[in-house]
C-alpha cells in the first residue's frame, strides 16, 4: 500500500483531491465509488472548488455510494443520499441519472443489493473507490465480523458506530440512528480497480494500525485492503501515530519514485561510462628499442 502521511486534515483533503482530479481527467476513473461521514467533507469541498475553477468535469462521471441507512427517505436530513446531495452532487455538473444509490426504503432488500452489484458491473466496475474508516475499522458499513468476501448486503450497525454517528450527525440522539443499513460488501470494495482511503484524527489511530500492520481479520474489515493491489492511504499524523513503520512510510512518500528514477539514471550513466572506457582499444605501445648488443669477447679483446 502506498501510504501518505500529512500534517493535518486540510492537507489530507488536498492530497486526496490531487488523486481524484488526476484519475477523472485522465479518464481512468469515470466510475467512482464514494463514502459519507465527516472524513470526506474536506475532499468534497476541494472537488466543488476544483469544478468551479474549471479543473475537473463530472459530466460523464458515474457514482455509486458505499452505503445507506435502512428506513430513511432520500431527503431525510441524515440520509446518506441527502449528505451527498448537499456536500457534492448539487454543486457539480454530474448528471442526476449517473448517480446510483442504495435504496434504504426498498421493499426487497435482496433484489436491491443484487441490482446494485449488477449496475456496477454493467459499467465495467468501479475505477476509483474512495473510503473512510470507522473507529472499529469498518469500511462502508462492514462492521467487525463481516465476511471479507461479502457483496452488497444488509448489516446491523455496531454500538460504537451508532454512538459515533449519533454524535456526529444526529445531535447526540442515539435513538434517531437506524440500527440497520445497506452496504457494499468487503468483496465489492476489493473488486474495484483502485482504492483511496482517507482518515484523520487520533480516534482512528487503532483502526489505521490494524488496517496497515495488523493481521487480515474480519474484526477490522479495512485490513482486507492489504489484499488489494492498488491502494493509497492518506492520513494525518494523529491517525498515523500508532504505526510501527511510520518512518518508513514517510521515507517512501511522494517524490520517492522520482528520487529512485534519478538515482537509477545516474547509476546507469556511470555504468555506461565505465563500459565505454573498458571497450576502448588499449593505446599502442612504442616499439621497444633493441637492447644494445653486448660486446663480443673478440671485439673486447680488439679494443684493448
Ligand atoms: C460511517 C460510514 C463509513 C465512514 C464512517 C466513518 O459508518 N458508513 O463509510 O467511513 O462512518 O465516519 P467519519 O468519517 O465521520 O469518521
Amino acid at each position: 500500500m502506498n501510504v501518505i502521511i500529512c500534517k493535518n486534515k486540510q492537507e489530507v483533503a488536498k492530497e486526496a483531491y490531487k488523486i481524484v482530479k488526476d484519475r477523472i481527467n485522465n479518464c481512468r476513473a469515470k466510475v467512482l465509488g464514494l463514502p459519507t461521514g465527516t472524513t470526506p467533507e474536506g475532499l468534497y469541498a476541494e472537488m466543488v472548488k476544483g469544478y468551479k475553477k474549471g479543473e475537473i468535469d463530472f459530466s460523464d462521471v458515474h457514482t455509486f455510494n458505499l452505503d445507506e441507512y435502512i428506513g430513511l427517505q432520500k431527503d431525510h436530513p441524515q440520509s446518506y443520499r441527502n449528505f451527498m446531495d448537499t456536500r457534492l452532487f448539487n454543486h457539480i455538473n454530474i448528471k442526476k441519472e449517473n448517480i446510483d444509490f442504495l435504496d434504504g426504503l426498498t421493499d426487497d432488500i435482496d433484489r436491491e443489493c443484487e441490482r446494485y452489484e449488477a449496475a456496477m458491473e454493467a459499467l465495467g466496475g468501479i475505477k476509483l473507490q474512495i473510503v473512510g474508516v470507522g473507529r472499529d475499522g469498518h469500511i462502508g458499513f462492514n462492521e467487525p465480523g463481516t465476511s471479507l468476501t461479502s457483496r452488497t448486503h444488509m448489516i446491523t450497525l455496531a454500538q460504537s458506530t451508532i454512538t459515533d454517528n449519533a454524535n456526529l450527525f444526529f445531535g447526540g440522539d442515539e435513538s434517531q440512528v437506524p440500527r440497520w443499513a445497506l452496504s457494499m460488501g468487503v468483496g465489492t470494495v476489493l473488486d474495484t480497480q483502485e482504492v483511496l482511503m482517507i482518515a484523520f484524527g487520533a480516534n482512528k489511530a487503532d483502526a489505521i494500525k490494524g488496517m496497515l500492520e495488523g493481521p487480515i481479520t474480519t474484526m477490522n474489515t479495512s485490513s482486507a485492503l492489504q489484499l488489494h493491489p492498488n491502494v493509497t492511504v492518506i492520513i494525518d499524523e494523529a491517525a498515523a501515530s500508532k504505526l510501527e513503520y511510520h518512518d518508513y512510510y514517510k521515507r517512501i512518500a511522494p517524490g520517492n519514485i522520482e528520487a529512485m528514477y534519478a538515482f537509477l539514471e545516474k547509476a546507469r550513466a556511470q555504468a555506461a561510462k565505465k563500459a565505454k572506457a573498458a571497450a576502448k582499444p588499449a593505446p599502442k605501445k612504442a616499439a621497444a628499442k633493441p637492447a644494445p648488443k653486448k660486446a663480443t669477447a673478440k671485439k673486447a679483446a680488439k679494443k684493448k
